[in-house]
This record gives structure tokens, sequence and C-alpha cells, in this order.
């Protein structure tokens, strides 16, 4: 019989009857207990495996593929499946129930990316940044040596430990410190012959004694900065008392599996499952990243005592446990932008349970953290050039300023630069796609791949690269639809329109051949036409021009590989000078590392969000008619554009 019967007893009695059936899932051979009718994404989710599910289960973008090898279950067709994989038994998770056990193999595309490495920003090049400066963390480990209590000094623990802190200096402010540290106060003093260290943590209004230790341990003070991205989470283990960073970790957030983008994350979060159940999977990548960095650097998770994130508004939301409902809903208001320091054991985060977890304040609902770290990071908040800064991540969000003024947007640009959207779209990891030319008289691709391995897809700098070539070679045209009788049998009909034959499948990773399909290209127009009107807008709402931009600094591990001159043919980019673009790599997770190092930094981040401006775009009439008219290569207006023009003139002349 596939799937067994189970019930649930109370005090002799039935309170309710389900059944279970038993899901194993290869290659990674995990198996869950799960109610019949689940579908095989939640079953998956439950086990800890990772399927790619770019739509968060709403069947619409064909990537959770699963093969079941045996067992019931019951699957809906979709045209997001073709026929010919239906016929080799592939389904699409989130469309199919199980009914009994069953045996699943999740293929190599749809783990795409699953525990890849990523760009994670060159430690040594922080340290530099810190080094200006004193590092100075909101926690510090002091050394004491205690006089024992006597029949003439009879004050108790707390006062004695509270009086030595004075002597040493830090009476300043009032000193407390919690429940937690205190049940073990006695213990620890006498069985340490009153030889401690104490963590102290500094607010603005007192100083907590938020651990207490035997012997001489401040050599173990250990912090970690994160970046919580929407598709990744990374992590520096940074020493603090020298700022060295350690080691670096990255993962994919686990929360991927409710959506690619942020307002799939708040729907998944607040009307198909829980924000619990969201908050708990950043929590899970949090914990295994730094599971991994404690044991690779032999140290206790304890021995971490200060947490500084940075992520967009809702990542922090959802760090936070915090309902993110009304981020996604006129007026666009969330809970906090300023979020206040809390204990890791108040979120679960695996560290010392009274660490203290602070998150980098951001400025409004859809220009959060991650950006107020990327403008203290790029320092255009101290310099007299014209600045835009852009984080091109899942949302593409824009500042542009100066010393005096900061104005900010989001552009809503979609996740396709990310593998959001794309049919063969994935992180810029191994196996993807990061080059590609295109031969102008065969119409022949020759790609380049991240590690030189066999393909399993495209990343952004990918797509810019073939999207900006189909465009040269006149596979293409500037509305994005393909030419007509091109004669290669690179371009075919495809299962949504005609689509672009990028490798063929005997050549790649995953036995399919890798396409960019017509949505995909219009889902890449798209991105980039709304990431060019929020420059366009926020220019012209303050009466300036691309000419006045001294420098572009872009942001994001994408803007490490990004090919200026095609961004700049693709209209992603404006047409300026190679130079004055600089590129800064993850400017969120070196933000976060400098508030970690350095409550001065801190408070800087603190004056970035006050003082950045949120002009809102998505209710702009002006960002509509500049994203309309950026919906062509490069753009309507090819006066913009006078280097791409004569490329296409020089083309002209040469066919
Ligand atoms: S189609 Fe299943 S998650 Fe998107």
């Amino acid at each position: 019989m596939n799937g067994a019967g189970s019930a649930v007893f109370h005090d002799d009695k039935v309170l309710f009857s389900m059944k279970l059936c038993k899901v194993k899932f290869f290659p990674n051979e995990r198996s869950i207990s799960v109610r019949v009718g689940s579908t095989l994404l939640k079953a998956a989710s439950m086990a800890g495996v990772h399927i790619n599910a770019s739509c968060g289960g709403a069947g619409t973008c064909g990537k959770c593929r699963a093969i079941i090898q045996e067992g019931s279950y019951r699957t809906e067709s979709s045209i997001h499946l073709p026929e010919e994989d239906r016929e080799k038994g592939y389904v699409l998770s989130c469309l199919t129930v199980v009914e009994g056990d069953c045996k699943v193999e999740i293929p190599k595309e749809a783990r795409r990316g699953e525990g890849a490495q990523v760009a994670t920003g060159i430690p040594g090049m922080e340290l530099l940044k810190i080094g200006e400066r004193e590092i100075r963390p909101r926690t510090k480990k002091v050394h004491l040596k205690i006089s024992p209590p006597t029949i003439d000094d009879s004050i108790s623990d707390w006062a004695r430990l509270r009086r030595d802190l004075n002597s040493a200096g830090y009476g300043e402010l009032t000193i407390t410190c919690g429940l937690s540290v205190l049940r073990k106060m006695g213990r620890v003093l006498r069985e340490s012959h009153w030889d401690v260290t104490v963590t102290l943590l500094w607010s603005s209004v007192e100083l907590e004694v938020m651990d207490i230790e035997p012997g001489d341990v401040t050599q173990s003070r250990y912090g970690l900065a994160i970046d919580v991205g929407t598709t990744t989470v990374v992590a520096y283990l940074v020493h603090l008392n020298t700022g060295e960073v350690l080691d670096v970790e990255s993962d994919l957030n686990a929360q991927i599996r409710c959506g690619e983008d942020v307002i799939s994350r708040i729907v998944y979060a607040t009307e198909i499952g829980t924000v619990e159940e969201v908050h708990d999977l950043v929590i899970e990548t949090v914990s295994g990243l730094i599971k991994r960095l404690t044991r690779r650097n032999g140290i206790r998770a304890e021995d971490i005592d200060s947490v500084v994130a940075a992520g967009n508004t809702t990542m922090t939301h959802l760090l936070y446990g915090l309902d993110p409902r009304t981020i996604r809903e006129e007026p666009y208001i969330p809970t906090v932008n300023l979020f206040p320091v809390i204990k890791a054991r108040e979120i679960g985060i695996h560290s010392n349970p009274n660490a203290s977890i602070y998150a980098v304040p951001g400025t409004a609902s859809y220009v959060g953290g991650d950006i107020t770290a990327g403008v203290l990071a790029s320092e255009i908040y101290k310099s007299d050039a014209l600045t835009i800064f852009i984080d091109i991540g899942t949302n593409g969000e824009l500042v542009l300023g100066n010393s005096e003024w900061l104005v900010a947007a989001s552009c809503s640009a979609g996740p396709a630069f990310e593998g959001g959207g794309v049919k063969f779209g994935m992180r810029a990891c191994r196996g993807a796609i990061e080059g590609v030319r295109i031969d102008r008289e065969t119409l022949e691709p020759e790609c380049h791949v991240i590690g030189n391995a066999p393909p399993e897809g495209i990343c952004g700098s990918g797509m810019i690269d073939v999207l900006a070539e189909m465009y040269m070679a006149g596979v293409i045209d500037p509305k994005g639809n393909f030419v007509p009788d091109l004669k290669t049998d690179r371009v075919r009909p495809g299962e949504t329109g005609l689509e672009y034959v990028l490798v063929r499948k005997e050549e790649t990773e995953i036995g399919r051949d890798i396409v960019l399909s017509a949505s995909d290209i219009d889902n890449i127009i798209r991105t980039k036409g709304a990431i060019y009107a929020g420059f366009r807008t926020l220019l012209g709402e303050m009466g300036l021009t691309f000419r006045e931009v001294e420098r572009f600094i872009i942001a994001g591990g994408f803007g490490n590989y990004i090919d200026i001159e095609k961004a700049i043919i693709l209209g992603l980019l404006p047409d300026l000078p190679e130079e004055r673009f600089h590129f800064i790599g993850n400017s969120s997770i070196i933000g976060a590392y400098l508030v970690l190092l350095s409550k001065e930094m801190r408070l800087e981040a603190e004056e970035i969000a006050r003082r950045m401006t949120y002009i809102e775009l998505s209710v702009s009439r002006s960002f509509m008619d500049e994203y309309m008219s950026a919906l062509f290569l490069p753009h309507t207006d090819m006066s913009a554009f006078p280097t791409v023009s004569e490329i296409m003139q020089q083309k002209r002349g040469s066919d």
C-alpha cells in the first residue's frame, strides 16, 4: 500500500487523524513524512531539499521540475512543462500532490545554484577602509581579577563586579545585566577564583554585561557582518579586536522556495504560508553559515557576540519576524526603518544568545538597509562629485547625490538579472554563461562559462551580453522581436514563441538546449527599461541630466562582471565614457562590516538613512513615460546613445 495510516491520540481519545506518507528525495536521499495531499514543493521544503521555485509555487515559472521515480501522486499539466518532458516523467513540484509514499528525483537544473559560492567581495579592501578609523565595536571583552568577598567586604557578587568595572573606567553609564548572566555569575566567579572576562555591550544609555566567562578570553571576540540578500545571504566572520575578516561564507537564502522577489515573499508570508515560516527560513540560512564559519575556524558560536545585518526592508522585516504586508500595500509603509537592537536569542540566531543584533537602518519600504550600507561603503555622502549609486540586485535601487543631498528610489526592476523570470536564468556561479559573442555572419554563438564548466544556465552578465549580441548581429530588432527569415537553425519555434538556441543539449550539463525565448527577451528588456527609466526620472526630479553625473557606482555581485559597452548597447546604462563607471561589488556587506566595527559608522549609517529623500517611482507619471521609452534597444531616443548609433551605422555600412 502506498501511504501509511496514522492517528494522533491524546488522553485515549482520537483528536484528529490524518494520513501520512513518506517522500524520499534523490540524489541527496533525504526523507520526510508529510500529509497525503501535500505538494511535492512543500515536502521538499520540509525536508530541507532545495528546489528552484521562482514564482513561489504559483505554477508559472516552470523551474520546480522533478521526476517521480515511484509512488502515488496527482499532478496538473502546465504550459510551462513541455509535452516532451511530461512524457519523460517530469512534473512541476508545485502542481503535484503526493497520495502515497514516493521516491522523487530532483534534476540538476531544478537544484541550480544550490549551496553555490558567490562573489563576496575582497576582505582586504574593507580592512584598508576601516584602518583609517578607530575600531570601536559595540561590544568589548574586559578581563577582571576581582577580590573575593570577606566578612568585612560582603557586598553581593553583582555589586562587586560593578565596583570593579567602575574602577576599570566603565562607570560613565549605568551598568546592567540580564537574568541569564546573573544565573551563572556566582558559579563562574567562584570556579574561576574570581578571575573572569566579561563581555560588555554599549547602548546609548547603558552598559550591559552580556556574558561572563572564566579566565582571560579577551582574544575570543568575534562578530558577524551579514548581507541578507533576497537571493543570497553572505556572512563575514570578523575578529573584533583587529577588524580582520577571518572568513567568508555564502548560501542561497532558503526563502527562495517562497518566491524569488520581495513581493512573492510578502505574498507567501501573508497569504500562502506564515511570517514565522519565512522568518525561520532566513534564520536557518544564517545559522547554517555560522555553523560552517565557526567549524572551519575552530571557534565556538558563543564567542560571536555582535551581529550586524544589512538587507532590503522586506528582508530585514522577515529577519526580525515582522509582518511585511504593508510594504506592498499603498501607501507602502514599513513597520520600522530604524530597527531596534535585539538579542540573538529573540530571533533564534545561533551565536551567543545575548549577542546584539543590529540591522542597518533603511529609508523606506523599497530603499532599505542594504542601500544605506552601500552609500556608507561607497562614501558618496562625503564627496562633492555628483554620483549615481545603483545596486542591481533583485529590485534595482538608485541613489543620486553628493555630500549635500541624497535622493533615492527603487525601480522595481525584477529579478531577471539574478535569474528570475528567465527560463534558463541563474545566479553568477559555476556553470553560468557569463559572456557571449555571436558571429555576425553565421549567427553561431560562442559562450564563456563560469568555471569553464558545461553550461547550466545564463546569469545576469550573460543576459546582457547575449541580448546586445543578438541585437548587433541582427537576430532581434530594436523592439526585441526576432528578425524573420534568418539563415540559421539557431532560431526556431519554441513552447512560447520563437527562441534562440544558445547551447545545444549535447554540450550542456543539464541535457537540455539552453535557449533565450521571446518572453525571456521581453523580461530582460523590461528590467533594463525600468533601471534606465529610474536613472532618468531621478535626474529629472532634480533638474539634472546624465552629463552632470561625474560617477556611476555599480554595486551588487552582478556588478562585478558586467560588460559596460554591452550594457550601453542594451540601453541599461547611459552612453557615457567608460571611466565614469566604477564597480564596488557587494557594498551591502562592506557597509555592514564597517558598522560592525565602528560605533561612529553606525551613527553615520543612521544619519544617511535619515538624510536620503525617498521618491516613489511607482506613482510617478514621468517614470511610466520614461519606462515606455526605454523598452527599446537601446532606447527610442537614439540621440541619447550616440556611440550605439555610430556602431549600428558602421554595421549597416558593412552589411
Ligand atoms: S512553476 Fe512551480 S514553483 Fe514556479
